[in-house]
């Protein structure tokens, strides 16, 4: 607690006084060190905070028509996207919102896995950005239901249908999660309350945990160099910059960029020819009407397709859960003495390389109908995944590493 300085001036020293924002905005902006060597993988964390904003104000919007009923939802959405004045740009950069939520976290997850970011003191960055990530998921999944259209209704049916297989209580758990025998009102109204209120607020906390917890550690960077090691005689790590002014404004370049891309998308490719918004879901929800390929959207597909490549419905659950714990635990599977990419030997660079290659066809066979030769490429995709994860303490441990300098290495521009 500051003590009360009654000489305070103006309409700062009268807050100051009473709430801690001048001291705020230095501790995390104006005096919060970061490393001076951030490159283009750096973007994507504050890349993610705007997605996110943006989801949570056109989100708002949406609610505003829309209607969450079984009968009238479908048709709320048209009327949002025809009759609405701007109702379809709204809808638009919620849908591609969606998408690239995905995108920049995933990018935002592999940086983490090249410069080592999971690595000690930051487990509980990553921890709670793995959270985030199946928070994520659930917020996704749920949202896709709200439209109600085909692959809304037979995608949530597929996927809770999924809780069936748990022996004993699995049927029971399904019901309960649907609120009926099958997907209907009463699961349309529980998936809105969970997605426009539960999780978000589930999310916001979240990411304040994850940026707590990061700037109580500091940044990682490209070299994996530690730079509190190294401080002048002020206390200031010779190797950082102040978040403000020098990130904001690299920041505010790549938002820039970014906002390039999203409204070319928005406005000349919303449905990313299906892979954005399926073509089936055009087409209201009918449930006696199977879909002839049931395919969730691509965020979720090289999940999907590990779940596919195991025969028993179970143990494919089973799969597909563990292909998510497995990167909960990262942290402690690797065991290189080096955090970057940079100073690790070819044995790491290859096998993230595989990794990379594994999830891009997973995240492929998991969009298309299975057939024989698909189902065994996606086996063998599936081991290689896994194998990245179950093998890393040993091959982590006998890559032969390079040595990392003392200080971050930085040419200036
Ligand atoms: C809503 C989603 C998320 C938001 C808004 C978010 C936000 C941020 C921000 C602003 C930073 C600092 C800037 C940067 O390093 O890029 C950061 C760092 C980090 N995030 Fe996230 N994040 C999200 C999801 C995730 C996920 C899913 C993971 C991993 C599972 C993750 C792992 C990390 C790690 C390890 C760092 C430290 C990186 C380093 O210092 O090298 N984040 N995050």
């Amino acid at each position: 607690m500051g003590d009360f300085n009654p000489n305070a001036k103006g309409l700062m020293g009268w807050i100051d006084n009473r709430f801690p924002l001048t001291k705020m905005w230095n501790e995390h902006l104006a005096q919060y060190y970061a490393p001076k060597n951030f490159n283009f993988w750096y973007f994507f964390g504050s890349l993610a905070l705007l997605v996110l904003v943006n989801q949570i104000v056109t989100g708002i919007w949406l609610t505003m028509h829309y209607k969450t009923d079984g009968a009238l939802a479908f048709a709320s959405v048209e009327y949002i996207m025809r009759d609405v004045d701007w109702g379809w740009l709204i809808r638009y950069m919620h849908s591609t919102g969606a998408s690239a939520f995905f995108i920049v976290v995933y990018l935002h997850m592999f940086r983490g896995l090249m410069y080592g970011s999971y690595r000690q003191p930051r487990e509980l960055i990553w921890i709670f950005g793995m959270i985030i990530y199946v928070a994520l998921m659930a917020e996704a999944f749920m949202g896709y239901l709200l439209p109600w259209g085909q692959m809304s209704y037979w995608g949530a049916q597929v996927i809770i249908s999924l809780f069936g297989a748990i022996p004993y209580v699995g049927d029971a758990l399904s019901e309960w999660i649907r609120g009926d025998f099958v997907v209907s009102d009463a699961t349309l109204n529980r998936f809105f309350a969970f997605h426009v209120i539960a999780v978000p607020i589930v999310l916001l906390g979240l990411v304040v945990a994850h940026i707590i917890a990061l700037h109580e550690v500091g940044s990682n960077n490209p070299d994996g160099v530690e730079i509190k090691k190294n401080k002048d005689e002020n206390g200031i790590p010779v190797d950082g910059i102040p978040f403000h002014p020098y990130y904001s404004v690299k920041d505010i370049v790549g938002v820039g960029v970014f906002l390039f891309f999203f409204a070319a998308i928005i406005f000349y490719a919303p449905e990313m020819g299906g892979w954005f918004l399926e073509h089936d879901n055009f087409v209201p929800a009918d449930p006696l009407t199977t879909p002839p390929n049931i395919v969730p959207l691509w965020y979720f597909t090289p999940f999907y397709a590990i779940l596919r490549a195991v025969p028993d419905k179970f143990l494919g659950v089973v799969a597909m859960g563990a292909a998510i714990v497995v990167l909960f635990l990262l942290p402690w599977l690797d065991r290189s003495p080096v955090k970057s990419i940079r100073y690790r030997g070819w044995i790491y660079k290859i096998a993230l390389a595989i990794f990379v290659v594994s999830f891009f066809a997973l995240g492929y066979i998991g969009t298309q109908h299975p057939t024989p030769t698909l189902t065994m490429l996606g086996r063998t995709f599936s081991v290689l995944y896994f194998a990245f994860f179950i093998l890393m303490p040993w091959y982590t441990k006998m890559d032969k590493t390079k040595p990392v300098p003392d200080r971050v290495t930085f040419t200036k521009h």
